[in-house]
């Protein structure tokens, strides 16, 4: 039984949906991925939570969703745990591991399950003992992306999800170190984790790697915390040449962070380039978080983006926006309950923006 994503799995997954709207299935990296993925990181770590994401999960897939999002730290291990039970459900519905694009993280140390009476003992006995971590590998007081750390991080998130196989597995706001570690180092600190990443996929652990940004990408290049893709692919090529595995990065995107499309952050080969620009050069495929904004883009939006875009609502209305941003593959979002899985699906039916409709937006000369 294949244990990953396939062309022809994910193929077959889209033919499942004949109703949904051109262009809601776009090929990246070969896959047939859907315009939007279900997210696994807001909520409180207890049943009512997991049980709400597990239903979520399996409702979003049924409705033509095959890009689930996680990571280890997300409700301490327990979305992780969630999306094991929603991909154990929809097997028995008949919809196989090869058909789902499932992404987790590392980076941050988290708990198990719940918060432990004594953090420190917990992780002491989990961690520092057994020699996954040093204290010198933890920058910030719960980040580290040292080889030994992301193996041992990567075997916790099989388990917890269920597979054999992840298919994107992403460094998780590794910028988060540059407050802290000087740009050379942090360098290092990155080709040793993309070696590592790189034997993963060689393992059969992973299908590809990325990172997972907050701001990496959504400030001027002279900003501390500010990092250049072609580096990093520049690294991954050095380590594994033309074939390598870093072919995925996720940044946030929403109606209130439109940097990914309007910020000249980027340089490649000499260039000013846009994120987007970058990542479609250097065939990397861009994943859209936080997509309404954390819920805050989910209504009362200003009437000139519905004069722009129509549709039901706002919430909609802001989905709309990321998935038909040129360069953005999917967007994510986070939905723990199967009502909001539902009430999303509507929008796959739904042809994507035009670029007049775009321009509408932006001629007003900002967004919400
Ligand atoms: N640095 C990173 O790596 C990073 C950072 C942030 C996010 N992410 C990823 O991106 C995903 C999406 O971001 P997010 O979850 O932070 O925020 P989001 O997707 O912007 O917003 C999620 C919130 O919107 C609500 N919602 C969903 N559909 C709705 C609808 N139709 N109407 C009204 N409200 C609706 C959800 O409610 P319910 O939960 O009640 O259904 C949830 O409270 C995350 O889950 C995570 O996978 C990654």
């Amino acid at each position: 039984m294949t244990t990953f994503a396939t062309p022809e799995g994910t193929r077959r997954f889209a033919a499942r949906f004949p109703k949904t709207a051109e262009g809601h299935f776009r090929e990246a990296q070969r896959l047939a991925v859907s315009s939007l993925g279900i997210g696994t990181y807001l909520g409180n770590p207890d049943e009512k939570t997991d049980s709400g994401y597990t239903a979520a999960i399996v409702e979003a897939a049924q409705g033509g969703i095959n890009v689930i999002d996680a990571a280890i730290n997300y409700r301490f291990q327990r979305s992780e745990r969630s999306i094991g039970a929603a991909l154990a459900e929809l097997e028995n519905k008949g919809i196989a591991r090869d058909e789902l694009i499932l992404c987790t993280k590392a980076g941050y140390l988290t708990p198990d399950g719940d918060m432990p009476s004594d953090p420190n003992e917990y992780f002491f006995r989990e961690y520092i003992q057994p020699g996954v971590l040093g204290a010198k590998d933890i920058v910030g007081g719960g980040h580290c992306m040292t080889p030994r750390f992301l193996k041992n991080q990567l075997g916790r998130s099989l388990r917890n999800l269920r597979v054999d196989c992840v298919d994107v597995f992403y460094l998780h706001n590794p910028e988060s170190q540059l407050g802290e570690v000087p740009k050379a180092d942090f360098l290092e600190r990155i080709r040793e984790a993309f070696t590592f990443l790189e034997s993963a996929v060689v393992a059969g652990e992973i299908q590809y790697y990325g990172v997972a940004t907050w701001n990496a990408f959504r400030q001027e290049a002279s900003a501390r915390d500010s990092m250049q893709l072609a580096e990093l692919v520049q690294i991954a090529q050095e380590i594994a040449g033309g074939r390598h595995r870093f072919r995925f990065v996720q940044l946030p995107f929403n109606l209130g962070m439109t940097e990914a499309l309007t910020l000249g952050n980027q340089m490649v080969a000499g260039r000013k380039r846009t994120i987007t620009e970058a990542a479609d050069e250097l065939d990397i495929t861009l994943i859209a978080s936080a997509s309404l904004l954390q819920g805050q883009v989910a209504r009362n939006l200003p009437g000139f983006v519905a004069d722009a875009f129509g549709l039901e609502n706002d919430a909609e209305r802001a989905l709309q926006f990321v998935r038909s941003a040129p360069g953005i593959t999917t967007a994510l979002v986070g939905m723990s309950r199967p009502e909001h899985a539902r009430a999303n699906a509507r929008l796959l039916g739904m042809p994507t923006a035009t670029v007049d409709q775009f321009s509408k937006l932006f001629a007003r000369g900002e967004t919400a």
